[in-house]
Formats: structure tokens, C-alpha cells, sequence
């Protein structure tokens, strides 16, 4: 199982798309075991997006992640960093195609409305960054016996 950390940008919030952003990774079959509306700081908006520190779009991007709340979240499944990363659509809402978040819920190209982590190691990182020990929850769910195939000893 892995956990990746998704957060749904200002824009998803300010725009009441949060609930159809959610139920996406729901209806998916994803677990959601973490979620907090909260406003970033400034300081930690820089240091999540510290990679892209020499980028043109840095500061401004700095800027939109914390001028309104998101929504935090942790999310789990078998291969769920892939599977988030794959239905949010590619970075610009421009150029993502229907059918993913991105590609059917926006036009911009930096307010595209939704983060995920794009590694493990990203992942990990992240989750650290935005949740503190505790807040990630590890709990049974009973839909699990019928998302998963778990004949085999392990779910797939
Ligand atoms: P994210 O990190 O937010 O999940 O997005 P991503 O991996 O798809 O894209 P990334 O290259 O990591 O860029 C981070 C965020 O910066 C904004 N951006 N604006 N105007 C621009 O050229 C530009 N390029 C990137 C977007 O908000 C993007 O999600
Ligand atoms: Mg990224």
C-alpha cells in the first residue's frame, strides 16, 4: 500500500470543487486516511515546492498556494501515488486531457487546482511536511474485501 499527499489548491476550494475532487478518488476505490482544511504558510508553501526554488513561476506560485485555504489530504491504495497523479491530468489545465481533474474541471495553467506527490520519496517527504505523526490514520475498510482481489495473500 502506499500514501501519497494530495492537496487541493485555493482555487479547488474558492470554486466549490472540493466535494467532486474527493469523490473521484473515492469512487476510484482510493482511501482517504488524512484531511485538514487548513492555510499554508508561507514558509512551508516555499519549502513543498523547494525544487522549483529557480523557476520563473516560483514566487508567484508561492503566492496562489497560500492566499486561501486547501484542503489537505493523505491518500492511500496499491499504487496510489501513480493512480492520483494519472486521473489529476497533465500540470496544465490547458493542455490536460478530458477526463482527468485537470482536464475537465479547469483552463489555467497554474491554478490547476490540485497537487500530488510525483514519487515515494516525494510522497514521504510531503506527508511528513503537511502532517504531523498521528494525523494519518490507519484504518480498516470494510469496501477493501471488494476493491482488492486478495485471493493471492496480497491485494491487487
Ligand atoms: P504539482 O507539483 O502541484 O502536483 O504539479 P505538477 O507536478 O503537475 O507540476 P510541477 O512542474 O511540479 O509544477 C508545480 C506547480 O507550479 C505551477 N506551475 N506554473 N505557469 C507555469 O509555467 C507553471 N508551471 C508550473 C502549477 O501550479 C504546478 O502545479
Ligand atoms: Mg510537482
Amino acid at each position: 500500500m502506499e500514501t501519497t499527499l494530495i492537496i487541493l489548491k485555493p482555487d479547488a476550494v474558492q470554486r466549490g470543487l472540493m466535494g467532486r475532487i474527493l469523490t473521484r478518488f473515492e469512487d476510484k476505490g482510493l482511501q482517504i486516511v488524512g484531511a485538514k482544511l487548513t492555510m499554508i504558510a508561507p514558509s512551508l508553501a516555499q519549502t513543498h515546492y523547494e525544487a522549483h526554488q529557480s523557476k520563473p513561476f516560483y514566487p508567484g506560485l508561492v503566492r496562489f498556494m497560500t492566499s486561501s485555504p486547501v484542503l489537505i489530504l493523505a491518500v492511500r491504495g496499491v499504487g496510489a501515488i501513480t493512480i492520483a497523479r494519472n486521473l489529476m491530468g497533465a500540470t496544465f489545465g490547458s493542455k490536460a486531457a478530458p477526463g482527468t481533474i485537470r482536464g475537465d474541471l479547469g483552463v489555467s495553467n497554474s491554478f490547476n487546482l490540485i497537487h500530488g506527490s510525483d514519487s515515494p520519496e516525494a510522497a514521504q517527504r510531503e506527508l511528513r511536511l503537511f502532517f504531523a505523526p498521528g494525523e494519518v490514520l490507519d484504518f480498516p475498510r470494510a469496501a477493501d474485501a471488494w476493491v482488492y482481489d486478495s485471493a493471492g495473500g496480497k491485494p491487487e
